[in-house]
């Protein structure tokens, strides 16, 4: 029976995918631009069985033992292996098992990077593992978490929305920069560890609802020009303001959608005046968060571990993970099982 195993990165998105014009199928309102990560991941792995019927889902624990994942979540993951399989053509179920390397659902997109690695792992294991990077994309997209998208490629990465008249099968993701590229580094600030109250599906629906949702939509292609120069041209200074406001819109947004979400805690505020000091103090560092109160710091190489002490020291700070840009999608020779 064919078994194939992959890692794929979580992503932290510098400019946000927030809202979508069909939520299904994650058909994004406006293009978004994230960097993958390098340690946080997810692995998969998918096991092609002999018959038809329902799919094996687990969930890998640290301690090398299987839980099962909520039904709901299940049936997602079900859902999505159903579409995988029509894409391939192919009928038998699956075992599957994903193991994340970092704290699941706490606004550090482990949606994202599970639903890329169930995408390639279950491609791979029905034979289509190689097949064109930007159709695994599209795919990826369609398990309803579109950040997902982007998860399926290493480095600095866009994914737009669809071009005015067309359907959705041009809104996939693709690779702007290489990891090499630029050296950046994310210090990820845990404040708050456990599943998220109210799910980024949530928030994505309820986002039109917000009155500055409109407001944000007219300032994006000017941040989208900024955020794509300054990789282009290693400018932190050019970048680091427009993560801040990108981060600030999309909670500003969030807060204010009816029924409103809120995903900072004070650990949140603790970190967002921390990086404040210290950029005072000369560092360039500069935060962002997606849909959680956990705060990413992007610096360069040399101020990493002066952001990481300064973020232990804080007492609402639960840990720190040390990340960085990298080179995406991994497949491995161990499997989960
Ligand atoms: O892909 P989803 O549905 O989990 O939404 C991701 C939303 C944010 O993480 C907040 C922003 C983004 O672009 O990653």
């Amino acid at each position: 029976m064919s078994k194939t195993t992959v890692s794929a990165p979580a992503n932290i998105a510098f400019i946000k995918y927030w809202g979508a014009s069909d939520l299904d199928r994650a058909i994004p309102m406006n293009p978004s631009i994230s960097m993958s990560l390098e340690h946080c991941v997810s692995k998969c792995t998918v096991e092609v069985l002999s018959h038809e019927g329902e799919d094996e889902v687990w969930l890998a624990e640290p301690d090398g033992g299987f839980g099962t994942p909520s039904p709901a979540f299940a049936q997602r993951v079900r859902d999505h292996l159903g579409r995988i399989r029509r894409w391939a053509g192919r009928e038998e179920a699956v075992r599957v098992a994903t193991r994340n390397s970092f704290p699941t659902a706490g606004g550090l997109a482990s949606s994202a990077s599970g639903f890329a690695a169930l995408t390639l792992a279950a491609a791979g294991a029905y034979g289509k593992g190689g097949a064109p990077p930007h159709e695994l994309s599209l795919l990826a997209r369609r398990s309803g978490s579109g950040s997902a998208a982007r998860s399926v490629f290493g480095g600095y990465v866009e994914w737009p929305r669809p071009k005015a008249g067309s359907g959705e099968e041009d809104s996939y993701a693709a690779p702007i920069a290489k990891a090499e590229h630029w050296d950046l580094h994310d210090v990820i600030a845990v404040v708050e560890i456990g599943p998220k109250t109210v799910s980024s599906l949530e928030g994505h629906r309820r986002a039109p609802t917000s009155p500055y949702y409109t407001k944000r939509q007219e300032l994006l292609p000017g941040r989208l020009d900024i955020v794509r120069r300054a990789i282009k041209e290693r400018d932190l200074a050019a970048l680091g303001p427009v993560l801040e406001e990108e981060a600030v819109d999309l909670h500003l947004i969030a807060m204010s959608s009816h029924p409103p979400v809120w995903y900072w805690s004070p650990g949140t505020i603790a970190v967002l005046r921390a990086v404040r000091e210290l950029r005072q103090e000369g560092l360039a560092a500069w935060t962002t968060m997606d849909a959680g109160a956990n705060v990413h710091v992007i610096c360069d190489a040399e101020s990493a571990d002066d952001v990481a002490d300064r973020l232990e020291s804080l007492p609402a700070v639960g840990f720190v993970i040390q990340d960085g840009v990298g080179g995406g999608p991994e497949t491995e020779t161990t499997h989960l099982f």
